[in-house]
């Protein structure tokens, strides 16, 4: 898929804005992303703003992506999305996505009762998903992102008064590129040969 093979991280953006269908076009690839059990955790906060830029910019020390990118996503996990399994669970019965159950009535293949693992790791991972969608719709439109994790998460939760039920997972830098970095060096396999 030249979409994967083709990206990289891009930390020097053109000031031409991001129109709005392209914006639309990552939320959207946020929006279809899988979860665990259809839970999905992941929220967005889009900022082109310039208010909300130069807050974004000054978290992030005024350097590498964020400094010249004309689009930021600020990207959360909705700690609460757990307390919805019921809903989500029925949701998915209703139009016959999944057989009738009961999520209290679950059990392992040995009979031994089904513990759900969710909770905070699975709002990350769910998130994290989701926003690799986007950086790989971005790519595929044309458009460079960079992940920054690197950044104050205080002024930026200050900024968007952030309740505490919402984890700042990253912030996702995007636009044009202005830069043609050469591909990163990745190990030669990530099969676990123990
Ligand atoms: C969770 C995560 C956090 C990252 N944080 C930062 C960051 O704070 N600043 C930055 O410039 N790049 C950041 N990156 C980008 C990585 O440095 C980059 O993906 C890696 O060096 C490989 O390069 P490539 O994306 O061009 O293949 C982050 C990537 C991930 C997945």
């Amino acid at each position: 898929m030249p979409e994967i093979a083709e990206r990289r991280s891009i930390r020097k953006f053109k000031p031409t804005l991001v129109p709005a269908e392209c914006v639309a076009a990552l939320l959207e690839a946020a929006r279809l992303a899988p979860s665990s059990v259809n839970l999905q955790h992941f929220r967005a906060i889009v900022a082109q703003a310039p208010v909300d830029l130069a807050v974004l910019r000054s978290a992030a020390y005024n350097a590498g992506a964020c400094a010249t990118a004309p689009l930021i996503v600020v990207c959360l996990a909705d700690l609460t999305a757990d307390a919805e399994l019921a809903e989500r669970v029925q949701e998915m019965v209703a139009v016959r996505a999944v057989e009738p159950l009961d999520p209290s009535s679950l059990t392992t293949g040995r009979g031994t009762p089904f513990v759900l693992r969710l909770g905070a790791s699975f709002a990350y991972v769910n998130a994290a998903i989701a926003v690799e969608h986007m950086v790989l719709q971005a790519q595929h439109l044309g458009l460079g992102s960079c992940w920054v994790h690197h950044f104050d998460h205080s002024e930026v939760r200050e900024h968007y008064a952030l309740p505490d039920t919402l984890a700042l997972v990253t912030l996702l830098a995007v636009g044009y590129a202005d830069e043609a970095p050469t591909p990163r060096p990745r190990r030669g396999s990530v099969v676990w040969v123990g």
